[in-house]
């Protein structure tokens, strides 16, 4: 049996993890959980944000399923997300949208999966304030990571037979830093001749997306276009209840929704647990268990296209609680 590092999070975490848990031990894969906590909640428990234990755990068990942690506006500590991805160089956020039957949305025919660079960019943690009421934070971007991001959307696209990657940037106005991180893409775009290369300045990328999304397939961009393009793109099919991510390093990863912690519906039984519960089976996906990987997605898909037992998010009025037993129903039968 595989121990798996289980973060509930804050806010909707522990209800959108619990029922992620209930799903993926129901059907049946051999797993269990250590599970340790990270947050406010924690901090103000035992004076640190992230305890020692937390960090065993993940270093130990190189697997977690984590629920959204909050991060103060404006004050207060840098995000344990970001810190945790950085740490670990989980250097491949994974995101796949995909629209599911059942759900209102302009479009129904949304299948792409965004490739975030997950270790610097603007996010790298440089930033300070000056002199005379200036503030200034700096984007680093550097080929090695670059390249091994490219890399991971150009072989998830091989794998599974796609045609376009497409690249989003702003090379235009940032020569250097998106120069450097377009030239790298272009570099391993070469190894890939099957495989095309679309490139897209950022801006532009965002219209032709809630335009026509079935243009693309594969994107590959940099840590904060990608966090932007990620909850546009969650928009398109539904909204963030809906969507999974992977923060994936060379040898240890952690499953994540793209979603927060949603304050203004926490612990009122409210929350979608269906990107949690995704985030679980891309998991299992991720460990070889593609069969109930599979099964607890159709159980997802079937659950939403009845209409009965679904989140208020998404059109319905049911409980996360319903939700999730109706999910489990699907999948026990
Ligand atoms: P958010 O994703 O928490 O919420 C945005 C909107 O989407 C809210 O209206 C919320 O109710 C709704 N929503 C999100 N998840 C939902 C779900 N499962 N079911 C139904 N509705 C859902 O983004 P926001 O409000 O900008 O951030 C809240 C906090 O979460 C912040 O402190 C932020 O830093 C943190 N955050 C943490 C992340 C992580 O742990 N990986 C990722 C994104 C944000
Ligand atoms: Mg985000």
């Amino acid at each position: 049996m595989l121990t798996i590092t289980l973060i509930p999070g804050d806010g909707i975490g522990p209800e959108v993890m619990s029922s992620a848990v209930n799903v993926i031990e129901a059907s049946g894969a051999d797993v269990c959980w250590d599970i340790v906590n990270a947050g406010n909640h924690v901090y103000e428990k035992t004076g640190t944000l992230v305890p020692e234990e937390v960090f065993k755990s993940i270093e130990k068990n190189r697997i977690a399923l984590k629920g959204p942690i909050t991060t103060p506006v404006g004050k207060g500590f840098r995000s344990i997300n970001v810190m945790l991805r950085k740490r670990y160089d989980l250097f491949a956020n994974v995101r796949p949208v995909r629209s599911i039957p059942g759900i209102q949305t302009p479009f129904d025919n949304v299948d792409l999966v965004i490739f975030r660079e997950n270790t610097e960019g603007l996010y790298c943690g440089i930033e300070e304030n000056l002199p005379g009421g200036q503030a200034q934070a700096i984007k680093k971007v550097t080929g090695k990571a670059s390249e091994r991001i490219a890399k991971a959307a150009f072989e998830y696209a091989n794998q599974n037979n796609l045609k376009h990657v497409t690249v989003a940037h702003k090379a235009n106005i940032l020569k250097l830093a998106d120069g450097l991180f377009l030239d790298s893409v272009r570099d391993v775009s070469t190894v890939y001749p099957n495989i095309s290369l679309n490139e897209m300045i950022i801006d532009n990328m965002c219209m032709q997306i809630v335009r026509d999304p079935s243009q693309f397939e594969v994107i590959v961009t940099t840590n904060l276009y990608g966090d932007i393009l990620s909850d546009l793109c969650a928009g398109l099919v539904g909204g963030l209840g809906l969507v999974p991510g992977a923060n994936i390093g060379t040898d240890m990863a952690i499953f994540e929704a793209v979603h927060g912690s949603a304050p203004d519906i926490a612990g009122k039984d409210l929350a979608n647990p269906v990107a949690a519960i995704l985030s679980g089976a891309m998991m299992l996906n991720y460990l070889g268990d593609t069969e109930r990987s599979d099964r607890i997605m159709e159980a997802v898909r079937k659950t939403i296209s009845e209409g009965e037992h679904i989140t208020r998010d998404i059109g319905g009025n049911a409980s996360t609680q319903k939700m999730e037993n109706r999910i489990i129903e699907h999948l026990e039968n």
